[in-house]
């Protein structure tokens, strides 16, 4: 980003922070005053499976990816309280917040974090056995407290996945938005353009969206190729409105 006032970072506190009451320890390590950050967005999300698949969407397929979607989504620490399942998703701006959040978070094992970086976030992270359906242990399942954008590239894939233009003000949003000219509704895995029952609006005219959004909803729509997946543009538009399962009331 040429102006590296706008540098951006995508911080999630995760299920495992709010469970131990550690936000208030978190947003003080991140605060102006030691990262010279600035929130620039901030929301609670209830995580669906379908936002929490996107966001993980390189681990598929790894032995812990199933475990990481259920601590993320809150069924670990939560199990059968969805009021209780939420994460904390915060959007940090300064010059170098990838760098320094990834700094201030700390290696990903909090075994490792604890030996090679004491004092980072992740220090007071837990390792937990994953075991398999006969309670045999299978693995491991590193419970970090906090996510933190990876890259810049990371970063405005994840913003642009938790987060809509106006979630962050105008003066504060680092990439190019468009005005909507269309409906776009969202049912099952298809887009349509005009309402259907049980469908939900994702987009309507005169909607300010990311570019990158909109240009895939219409390559999406018209069939064509499009360089991201549907789901990676839908799931921010059905965060807070059902609970998980359920697209409609
Ligand atoms: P995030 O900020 O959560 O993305 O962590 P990270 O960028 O430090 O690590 P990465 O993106 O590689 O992994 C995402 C999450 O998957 C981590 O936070 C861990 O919970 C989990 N994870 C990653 N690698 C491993 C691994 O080798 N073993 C296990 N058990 N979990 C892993
Ligand atoms: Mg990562």
């Amino acid at each position: 980003m040429p102006n590296k006032e706008l540098d951006q970072t995508l911080v999630l506190i995760k299920p495992d922070a709010l469970k131990n009451s550690l936000t208030g320890y978190v947003l003080s390590q991140l605060s102006e005053f030691h990262t010279g950050l600035r929130f620039a967005g901030v929301k609670i999300v209830h995580v669906t499976r379908m936002l929490a698949a996107e966001h993980y969407a390189e681990h598929v397929g790894k032995v812990f990816y199933d475990s990481l979607l259920e601590y993320i989504t809150g069924n670990i620490h939560y199990p059968g309280a969805p009021e209780k399942q939420r994460v904390i998703a915060i959007v940090y701006q300064g010059p170098d917040a990838v760098r320094k959040l990834r700094d201030i978070a700390g290696p990903t094992n909090p075994h490792q974090a604890r030996d090679t970086k004491p004092g980072c976030i992740r220090a007071l992270g837990t390792v937990a056995p994953l075991k398999n359906a006969e309670g045999r242990i299978v693995g491991e399942r590193m419970d970090n407290l906090i996510h933190a954008s990876a890259n810049d590239t990371d970063a405005e894939r994840e913003i642009k996945l938790w987060f809509r233009p106006n979630d962050i003000p105008p003066a504060m949003q680092g990439y190019p938005t468009r005005e909507s000219g269309d409906h776009f509704y969202f049912i099952g895995n298809r887009l349509l353009t005009t309402h259907e029952p049980g469908s939900v609006l994702i987009v309507a005219p005169g909607d300010i969206v990311w570019k990158s959004d909109l240009d895939a909803l219409q390559q999406h729509f018209n069939g064509g190729k499009a360089g991201t997946t549907l789901e990676s543009v839908v799931a921010k538009y059905l965060v807070n409105k059902f609970l998980e399962g359920k697209t409609s009331t």
